[in-house]
This record gives structure tokens, C-alpha cells and sequence, in this order.
């Protein structure tokens, strides 16, 4: 008998999401390759899963410790935390005059070019001080995980400053202390080009590269360099000076790519060989290509298209017939996707982006991951990764793009340890 600390046994449904057998993120048919074990149990010691299988196979090998937990799965279904690959959580104030200008029939980017946009949330974030920052950002993530995420990337980029880019990355190292969720931090001082910069953006380029991206990689807190490469923001070559500059500091690139135009951003993802490239809305068939050829995991952001009541989505199809790894994010940010939830980005891919629901929970899970380096560590049930994962008061995965815009998660666990127990159920009876 092994001893363990955690033991959950009897789920309707548990979810491995098992990785590919190649590496990287999973692709093609393995996409909606689930590995669901009915009646199934898994048991974790610390913060690690150290068995998966049948509840009788498990209760047969695994004993609790003395101060040991049990968690009955009977009537749920238990899937690892959702990994959300693409965020601006820490941002201060909100944008609700944008959206009602954009429902008057502004676009996002006029509205970005009179100065509004980033650069409105640019002007609230200098002003706020670290605590607001901080409370806002902790309740934003604590929303996160009631929607069953529990890995976070966070981007700086609402600073476009060197010395408040690099608080920026302090308080994301904050927010990773202060929570229990996982955080990931990435550098984003190339989000926009700030106020002072406009008419002339190479000498931005040249602040970035000379100063601010060695001074954010020498704090040791980024993981990842991010550009908005996109037509009126960071062309094709001052991005890939700027993700160059990043590379030559430690950080590994991301992009947001390919958003609102074909613009090359995929391109220059797999040049680069970029971890992930994000957005895609308006990707070409060559950046398909290249990313499915480089390996670059292509997150999508259908929450932001859906917000920006765009007609068209990414060729999320497309992309997974080509070979593409495809993962999903929420982008939660004030400006073009204030939302916290994966289930809902789940439900929009499946209904904008005709994925299959076990398609969208690999994309959520464990490409997911693989779009922060992270496969191997989170997003799969299997045993020796951490034991991150949520249980849902349904009999099926595909209760989460069903049920729209709602949550059925009871319980949350986060690196072996119980962090939200019987969520679901309001007191409000009685
Ligand atoms: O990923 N596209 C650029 N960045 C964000 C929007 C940020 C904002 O509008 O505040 C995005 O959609
Ligand atoms: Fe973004």
C-alpha cells in the first residue's frame, strides 16, 4: 500500500487529457483524445498526482495518511485546472465607455489610435498605487478559479514605462505569493506605443531593447517576451527586434499575432520559434503553415472577437486539421475581453469555432500548458504532475460549453491541497 495525502475516488467521469506521445502541445485527432476513466480515482501525495485509475484499482493500492483528505467524486466529473494562457489580469479601472462606443460602431482601433484603448488603461495604471493593483488583480483571480483555472499567465503591459513596466512585473510576483493559484509572469512592454512615443515609435523600439527588456529579464520574475504585432501598433521587423532583444536576455517570445489583419505575426512566430502565437483571428494560410511546421502553440481568443462582436473567428478547424497545436484563453483584460472564465471560452469555441467539447477542454488544459512551456508539469491527470484539478457536479465533460456562461465546479484543488470545497450551492434557500 502507498501512502498518499489525497484520495478521490468514484468520479462519473475523470478526465486524464493524456500527453501526446510525441512532445509539445497535442495535435490532430489526439486533440480529442480524453483518456476517461469512468468510475475512475486518482491519488496525489504532496503536491503531486501519484496514481490515476478505476476507484477499485486505486482503494487497492493507495492508503490515506493519518491527516490525509478523501474527496467522494460520485455524481462529478474531476479534469485538470483549467491553464489560462493569455492574460492582462493586472490592470486598474475599467473601459465600460469603450464598449458603448464600440456598440455605436467605433472599432477597437480607432478608438485605440484617439488615445483611448491600452493607453486609457496605461493612465489609470500609473496612477493606481501597488494595493489597489493588488486587491483588484486578487479578486480577479480568485473569480479565475471559481471557473475552475488554476494556472494564470499574467502580462505586464499597462505601464510602457521602464520603471513602472518592471513594477508591473513586481506585483505579478505578488499576486503569484499572495494567491494560491500558479502564475506565470510575462513581459509585455510592447503592448503599445505610449503617449510620448507616437511619432516616433523606433526610438520606443530602441527603450525596449537597449533598457527595458534586460532590465525585466535581470529581475527574474518574466518567463516569456510578448509584442502587440499588429498594423498601427509594432510591424513585422520591430518585432522581431524587440522578441530578438528578449531571446538575448533569457525570455523565451510569445506574440499577439495576426489579430485584426494578416500581418505576418505567425510568420514570425515560427521564425523565431516562439512559444506560443496568440489571436489568430485573421491568420493566412502561409502562417498556418509555418506555425503547424515550427510547432508553435496557436492560443485563441474567441471571448476577445466575441467581445469586439467580431463576424469572424480564427480557423480554429483549419489549424487542427493542418497539425497545429491550438490552445484557448480568456485574454481577460478591460479593454477588448473583460472576462475571467474558461468555461465560457470553451462554450464560444465549440459554437464559433466548431471544436468539439473534448477538442476545447485539450485546448484548455494541457495545450494550454504546452502555450507556457509548461506541458510535462499541468494540464493532465497523469501521474508525476502537479495535482492541479477541479470537479464539476456533472455527469459529463460536455456539461462545460452546454451549461453557457454558468459553473458547476464544487471543488478546486491546487498543487494537492483543497482550496474551494462544495462551491457551487448558494445558501440562498430556506
Ligand atoms: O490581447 N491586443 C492587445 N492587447 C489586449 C487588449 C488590451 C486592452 O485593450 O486593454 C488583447 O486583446
Ligand atoms: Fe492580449
Amino acid at each position: 500500500m502507498r501512502d498518499v495525502s489525497l484520495l478521490i475516488t468514484g468520479a462519473d467521469q475523470l478526465v486524464t487529457v493524456p500527453p501526446p506521445t510525441g512532445g509539445g502541445g497535442k495535435r490532430g485527432a489526439d486533440l480529442a483524445e480524453l483518456g476517461i476513466i469512468e468510475n475512475g480515482a486518482l491519488a496525489a501525495d504532496g503536491e503531486r498526482i501519484v496514481a490515476v485509475g478505476t476507484t477499485g484499482e486505486i482503494e487497492a493500492t493507495c492508503g490515506l495518511r493519518p491527516r490525509g483528505e478523501r474527496i467522494d467524486a460520485r455524481g462529478c466529473v474531476v479534469l485538470p485546472g483549467f491553464v489560462d494562457p493569455h492574460t492582462h489580469v493586472l490592470f486598474a479601472g475599467t473601459r465600460e465607455w469603450e464598449f458603448e462606443e464600440r456598440l455605436r460602431g467605433r472599432s477597437y482601433m480607432e478608438i485605440a489610435a484617439a488615445g483611448g484603448g491600452i493607453r486609457s488603461s496605461v493612465r489609470m495604471f500609473r496612477k493606481a498605487d501597488d494595493a489597489t493593483l493588488l486587491s483588484e488583480s486578487l479578486q480577479r483571480l480568485d473569480r479565475m478559479a471559481a471557473y475552475g483555472t488554476t494556472t494564470v499567465e499574467i502580462k505586464t503591459g499597462y505601464a510602457l514605462d521602464p520603471e513602472q513596466e518592471l513594477r508591473a512585473l513586481r506585483l505579478i510576483g505578488a499576486l503569484g505569493q499572495q494567491h494560491a493559484l500558479s502564475i506565470v509572469p510575462t513581459y509585455l512592454g510592447a503592448h503599445e506605443v505610449p503617449d510620448d512615443y507616437r511619432d516616433r515609435v523606433d526610438d520606443y523600439v530602441e527603450l525596449l531593447t537597449e533598457r527595458m527588456i534586460p532590465e525585466a529579464a535581470e529581475l527574474g520574475i518574466a518567463r516569456f517576451c510578448d509584442v502587440f504585432c499588429e498594423k498601427g501598433v509594432f510591424d513585422v521587423p520591430q518585432s522581431r527586434r524587440i522578441l530578438q532583444a528578449g531571446l538575448g536576455a533569457g525570455l523565451r517570445p510569445k506574440l499577439h499575432a495576426d489579430e485584426i489583419e494578416p500581418f505576418g505575426g505567425a510568420e514570425l512566430a515560427a521564425e523565431l520559434g516562439a512559444v506560443s502565437a496568440d489571436h489568430l483571428g485573421r491568420v493566412s494560410p502561409a502562417g498556418i503553415a509555418a506555425l503547424a511546421e515550427a510547432g508553435v502553440v496557436a492560443v485563441l481568443l474567441p471571448g476577445t472577437l466575441f467581445s469586439l462582436a467580431a463576424k469572424q473567428y480564427a480557423p480554429a478547424r483549419a489549424m487542427i486539421d493542418a497539425g497545429v497545436s491550438v490552445a484557448l484563453a480568456t485574454d481577460c483584460n478591460p479593454g477588448s475581453s473583460m472576462t475571467d472564465a474558461m468555461p465560457w471560452v470553451i462554450a464560444l469555441a465549440c459554437l464559433q469555432m466548431q471544436m468539439t467539447p473534448a477538442e476545447a477542454i485539450s485546448a484548455a488544459t494541457y495545450n494550454a500548458a504546452a502555450a507556457l512551456g509548461l506541458e510535462g508539469e499541468v494540464g493532465s491527470l497523469t501521474p508525476g504532475y502537479r495535482a492541479d484539478l477541479q470537479l464539476l457536479a456533472a455527469p459529463s465533460y460536455a456539461r462545460l460549453p452546454y451549461h453557457v456562461g454558468s459553473s458547476d465546479l464544487r471543488d478546486l484543488v491546487v498543487g494537492g491541497r483543497i482550496r474551494l470545497r462544495n462551491a457551487a450551492p448558494p445558501a440562498l434557500r430556506g
